[in-house]
């Protein structure tokens, strides 16, 4: 029988999904929604904004979808998986109890601490003046994070003390984060390689995935502000496999089995960043999702059905399920708009996908993009993910940089280092 698969947001990673799930000799129609210029080319884009839980619901029901796959953080904070499994709806992500390890870091802070997970040291605040305390006795370097959901924009790293009294002034009294800024959590500066591990859950048994690194800030050298990310690797090929099992061990399961022991067991994808210090692995954060760009890159090495491993989720029988992944490597070098992540402009002309899309092993997903008359424009921040796989993580890079060059708008950016430090570094 063909299941009828709904996607919810409109991002590179539900593009990547789609373009993955629509591989699948079981797949019937795709929805997405809202999706964006390049999902509709896999199925039908829906109206329907990612936050409209009810509405949502409302459609997967009257249109019998078989399977719904919740891809942003905000719907899941806000309980989506939860109103759709009250109407007996297939639905794969985790509850709102279980996503509050990423909607809320104070949350999530106290449940590694109380689970043992390495993390940096840190304090909660919701009041100005003692917050201000606490960071005038630590000094700088040091992390200040809204604790609630706020697009990647929310963490702060400060070099200076008078830098970090003005971003606790800038969250705590002007709000600049709105009510994600209620509380602060505040921890020490971490040195070392940032990664991104995620790994797969049904509640009851989780699979991991090979590593993966996201490029957070939007220059090159790691240098500006923090973005949504701009671009990924997989794996990481100094992350060797007694790496991967310590993190395993002292991150994900108990992370996934303190869930579990409050009564709230995750079902779906549990990515903790972590930077790799002198003194092993730390969790920077947990994500209650797959990352963006990350799943894109996962979307590229995935070998098996992406319909079977989302099915066996919701089921309940990943244990059995065979998760394997191509040899090889994937990047996804993300274009944006000039200006990204602060002010840009949008509605300009793309051109050049599909040249881009004939060099071997290139897949360009769609992100800020809007499909109009025949013509795709830009309608965001983070515009395209051009992706490539290759047997080597600088053949790739090479293919990736050259579809890269070929896409054209106006305002086109993007970093030109990706994956460079990981080409050269040890572990
Ligand atoms: N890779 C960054 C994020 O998905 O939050």
């Amino acid at each position: 029988m063909r299941l009828d698969v709904l996607i919810i947001g409109s991002g590179g990673r539900e593009h990547a999904l789609g373009w993955k799930l629509a591989q699948s000799p079981r797949i019937g129609k795709l929805y997405f929604a809202p999706g964006n210029g390049g999902t509709k080319a896999l199925g039908e884009n829906v109206a329907i904004p990612v936050n409209a839980l009810e509405r949502m619901a409302q459609f997967a029901q009257e249109r019998s979808i078989d399977l719904t796959i919740v891809g942003p953080d905000d719907p899941l904070a806000l309980g989506m998986v939860d109103v759709f499994k009250s109407r007996g709806l297939r639905v794969f992500g985790p509850s709102k109890r279980a996503a509050q390890i990423e909607a809320s870091k104070a949350f999530a802070k106290q449940l590694m601490l109380e689970s043992g997970v390495p993390t940096a040291e840190f304090a909660v605040f919701a009041d100005y003046k003692q917050a201000l305390k606490y960071v005038r006795e630590k000094g700088a370097p040091i992390v200040i994070k809204a604790s609630g959901l706020s697009l990647g924009k929310g963490v702060h790293v400060c070099t200076a003390l008078t830098e970090a009294e003005e971003v606790l002034k800038q969250i705590l009294v002007d709000k600049i984060h709105g009510e994600a800024g209620n509380q602060v959590v505040i921890e020490e500066f971490l040195d070392g390689a940032e990664i991104s591990i995620h790994a797969i859950s049904d509640g009851n048994h989780y699979k991991m995935m090979p590593s993966s690194q996201d490029h957070k800030r939007v220059g090159d050298s790691d240098t500006g502000p923090m973005t949504g990310g701009m671009g990924a690797i997989a794996p990481v090929p100094w992350m060797e496999s007694e790496m991967m099992r310590l993190i395993e061990d002292s991150v994900v399961k108990p992370a996934l089995e303190a869930l579990a022991y409050r009564g709230y067991a995750f079902e779906g994808v549990l990515y903790p960043g972590l930077k790799i210090t002198n003194k092993g692995p730390k969790v920077l954060e947990f994500n209650a999702r797959w990352g963006d760009p990350e799943a894109q890159v996962y979307m590229r090495l995935l070998k098996s059905d992406a319909l079977d491993l989302f099915e066996a989720c919701v089921d309940g029988k990943l244990k059995s399920f065979k998760l394997e992944w191509h040899q090889g490597y994937a990047v996804n070098i993300v274009l944006v708009s000039q200006g990204y992540p602060d002010q840009y402009e949008k509605g300009f002309m793309i051109s050049g996908i599909e040249e881009a899309e004939e060099i071997p092993g290139v897949v360009v997903f769609h992100a800020g993009t809007l499909y109009a008359d025949g013509i795709v424009k830009t309608s965001g921040g983070r515009v395209l993910g051009v992706s490539a796989v290759a047997p080597t993580l600088k053949e790739a890079l090479k293919k990736a940089y050259q579809a890269a060059q070929i896409i054209q708008y106006e305002g086109k950016y993007f970093r030109k280092d990706i994956g460079t430090k990981s080409l050269t570094m040890r572990a």
